[in-house]
């Protein structure tokens, strides 16, 4: 983290986990227990059903609601999918992006992507832009290539006035629901590439105050190590998100001097 030049930023991603009632619960326990936290902003990103409850009672929270995805066009003929400004008219703040789970189980291409930070971005949403190599991909040595691929892609079109509201997250699939996860060293490794490419593409300046988060097997026994990065502003955390002690723990330890 370096706080002097940006926001550190704790986010939980569910994904399809907690129903509307078992969000209440959570939602209450956590605003209950929640310290002052003025070093590190919160997100929650729920499941499109749970928003309404997360909204209602973090309200008045630190704790800013996310959702997980939304449609690259502003209405339409498109069953069962959700707009950018639905979401923004339920005071959703942020939105997870390009998540690898969503890239290869629902075939989410680098222009679908694209096209859901620009949805985003014009509707007043916060993008979270995930970005991360396979296994088989880092055995090859070609991780930084396939993230600057990745990132460049991505951001195609995308305003350096537009970049300030980016966040960018780095989870390597390899990391992600196995326990497996990166070494300080990788994540901060990965962080400041990012860094480096977000440096070409934008300059110095919007380079140093991007949140870039690390995720995958995040929890509250390795945030502190991978926190202590230079490069690695906070995290976006599945599994231990679904905890509320967890959570706090994780929010705890970023919220330190
Ligand atoms: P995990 O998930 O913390 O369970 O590895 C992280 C993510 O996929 O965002």
């Amino acid at each position: 983290m370096n706080r002097k030049y940006r926001k550190t930023i704790i986010a939980g991603n569910w994904k399809m986990h907690k129903t509307a009632s078992q969000t209440k619960v959570f939602a209450e326990r956590l605003k209950g227990a929640l310290p002052r936290v003025k070093r590190c902003s919160i997100v929650l990103c729920v499941p499109y059903v749970d928003i309404p409850a997360a909204v209602k009672i973090l309200k008045d929270s630190r704790v800013a609601v996310g959702a997980q995805n939304l449609h690259w066009e502003a209405s339409g003929p498109f069953t069962g999918e959700i707009s950018a400004a639905m979401l923004a008219d339920l005071d959703v703040k942020y939105v997870i992006i390009g998540h690898s789970e969503r890239r290869e189980y629902f075939g989410e291409s680098d222009l679908i992507i694209n096209k859901k930070i620009h949805a985003a971005l014009n509707a007043g949403l916060r993008p979270i832009l995930c970005v991360g190599e396979d296994l088989e991909q880092r055995d090859l040595g070609v991780t930084l290539e396939f993230i600057s691929y990745q990132l460049k892609a991505a951001l195609a079109g995308v305003s350096s006035e537009e970049m300030r509201r980016v966040v960018i997250a780095y989870e390597p699939i390899w990391a992600i629901g196995t326990g497996n996860t990166a070494t300080p060293e990788q994540a901060g490794e990965v962080c400041a590439a990012i860094r480096g490419v977000l440096r070409k593409l934008y300059g110095a300046r919007i380079a140093r105050s991007t949140t870039i988060q690390y995720g995958g097997s995040m929890n509250e026994t390795n945030a502190e190590a991978l926190l202590r990065q230079e490069d690695v502003d906070g995290g976006l955390i599945g599994t231990a998100a679904l905890d509320t002690e967890k959570f706090l723990q994780i929010i705890q330890t970023a919220n330190q001097d």
